[in-house]
C-alpha cells in the first residue's frame, strides 16, 4: 500500500512536465464574489484596501481552498497593484472596474514612472504570501502573479478597461518608441515584483497577458512577446516555475510557446487537443473550460471535465477554466468542477 499523500504538489509537478496521478485543478479569480463568505468581507471595507489588509486577504485567499478543495492557492491582490506603485492613481469602481484617472498619453509621462522596490512599495504583498506560506504548510501550492508588461500598459494608457484598444493602439502605431519605453519600464518593475514574491515563497508565478489576444500576430511579435520573454527569463524560475495566460490565443499560439513559459494557460476558443499539437509536448497547457458553463448544470460540468481531461491526454494538463470565474457563478457549481476533476484519477505516466 502506498501511502497517501501529505503534499498535494500535483500543480507544482504537472508545471514542470513532471507525471501526476490526476490532474490538478484550480480557477482563476477562485477569490472572489461568487462566493457568500468574500462578499461578506468585502462588504466592511473596499476591494484595494482588502488587497491591502493581509489578514484579510489571506483569508479571501484560503476560502477557494477550504470552501471548494482546489489543487492551489492563488495569493489575493490585483495585477493593477505595481502600477499604483509605479506612480499612476489606481480606482477600482463597482459598476465601471479599474479607472486610472490620469492616463499615460505622453512621453514625458512615461519618464515620470517610478521603477519602484517591491519590498519598500507593496510590503503588504509579501506579509500576504509569508502568511500563507505559513497557514498552508506545504498542503498545496502557492500561485504568485503580475500583469504581463502590455497588459498593464493597456490599462495604464487606456485608463481603464477597453473595447477596442485604441488608444493604447493608436499611440503604438504613432509612437512605438514611447510605448516601448513604457513596456520596457513595466517589464522591469515586474521583474522586481515576481522576484520578491518567489523570495517571499510562492511555488510558481502566472503572468496574466489577458488582453494580448487583441494584438495581430504581427504587433504580439513586437509588443508583447518580447517583454513576456525579458520577464521570464528574468526571474528565478529555479525556484518557481512559470505559467502565461492570454485570453484569445487563437492565432498566437506557436508564437506564444516561444515566451519560455512552463505553462500556456488557454482560453476555450482553442480546442485543447489542437493546442497540444501545435505546441509538441514541449509546454504544459492550462484551460480551458468556458466559464459560462459553470451557469449549466453539475451534470453538464461533469460531462465537460471528462471531456476535457480525455483531450489532454492524462499528463502535462492543469484544468483550469479560460478566463476567471464569473461573480454569478453557483457556488455548488464550481464545487462540481473541481470534484469532477479529482475523481478522474489515473496511473502515473508521461
Ligand atoms: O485569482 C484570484 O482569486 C486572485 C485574485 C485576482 C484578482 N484579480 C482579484 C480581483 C487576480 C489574479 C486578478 C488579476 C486581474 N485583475 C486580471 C487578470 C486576470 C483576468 O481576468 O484577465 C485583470 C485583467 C485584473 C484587473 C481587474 N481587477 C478588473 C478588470 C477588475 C474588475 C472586474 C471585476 O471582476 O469586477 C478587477 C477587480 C477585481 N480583482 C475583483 C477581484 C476579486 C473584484 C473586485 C470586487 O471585489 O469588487
Amino acid at each position: 500500500m502506498t501511502e497517501p499523500l501529505k503534499r498535494n504538489d500535483l500543480l507544482l509537478r504537472a508545471a514542470r512536465g513532471e507525471p501526476t496521478e490526476r490532474t490538478p485543478v484550480w480557477m482563476m479569480r477562485q477569490a472572489g464574489r461568487y462566493l457568500p463568505e468574500y462578499r461578506a468581507v468585502r462588504a466592511n471595507l473596499d476591494f484595494l484596501s482588502l488587497c491591502k489588509t493581509p489578514d484579510l486577504a489571506v483569508e479571501v485567499s484560503l476560502q477557494p481552498y477550504r470552501i471548494i478543495g482546489v489543487d492551489a492557492v492563488i495569493m489575493f491582490s490585483d495585477i493593477l497593484i505595481p502600477v499604483e506603485a509605479m506612480g499612476q492613481e489606481v480606482r477600482l469602481t463597482e459598476q465601471k472596474g479599474p479607472e486610472l484617472p490620469d492616463p499615460i498619453r505622453t512621453r514625458l509621462q512615461v519618464d515620470r514612472l517610478r521603477v519602484p522596490d517591491p519590498l519598500e512599495s507593496v510590503p503588504f504583498v509579501m506579509e500576504i504570501i509569508r502568511t500563507l506560506k505559513r497557514e498552508l504548510n506545504g498542503e498545496v501550492p502557492l500561485i504568485g502573479f503580475a500583469g504581463a508588461p502590455w497588459t498593464l500598459a493597456a490599462y495604464m494608457i487606456e485608463g481603464g478597461g477597453s473595447k477596442s484598444y485604441s488608444q493604447i493602439k493608436g499611440m503604438m502605431y504613432r509612437e512605438p518608441g514611447a510605448v516601448h519605453a513604457l513596456l520596457d519600464k513595466i517589464a522591469d518593475t515586474i521583474i522586481l515584483y515576481l522576484n520578491a514574491q518567489i523570495e517571499a515563497g510562492v511555488d510558481v508565478v502566472q503572468l496574466f497577458d489577458s488582453w494580448a489576444g487583441e494584438l495581430s500576430p504581427k504587433d504580439y511579435e513586437q509588443f508583447a512577446l518580447p517583454y513576456e520573454q525579458k520577464v521570464l527569463a528574468s526571474i528565478n524560475r529555479r525556484k518557481a516555475p512559470a505559467i502565461l495566460f492570454i485570453n484569445g490565443v487563437g492565432t498566437l499560439l506557436e508564437k506564444m510557446a516561444m515566451s519560455g513559459a512552463n505553462v500556456l494557460s488557454i482560453d476555450w476558443r482553442v480546442p485543447l487537443a489542437q493546442a497540444r499539437q501545435r505546441t509538441g509536448n514541449r509546454v504544459t497547457l492550462q484551460g480551458n473550460l468556458d466559464p459560462c458553463v459553470l451557469l449549466s448544470t453539475p451534470d453538464l460540468i461533469a460531462s465537460s471535465v471528462a471531456r476535457l481531461i480525455e483531450e489532454g491526454g492524462g499528463y502535462r494538463h492543469i484544468l483550469n477554466l479560460g478566463h476567471g470565474i464569473l461573480p454569478s457563478t453557483p457556488v455548488e457549481n464550481a464545487r462540481a468542477f473541481v470534484e469532477a476533476a479529482k475523481s478522474f484519477a489515473r496511473e502515473p505516466r508521461l
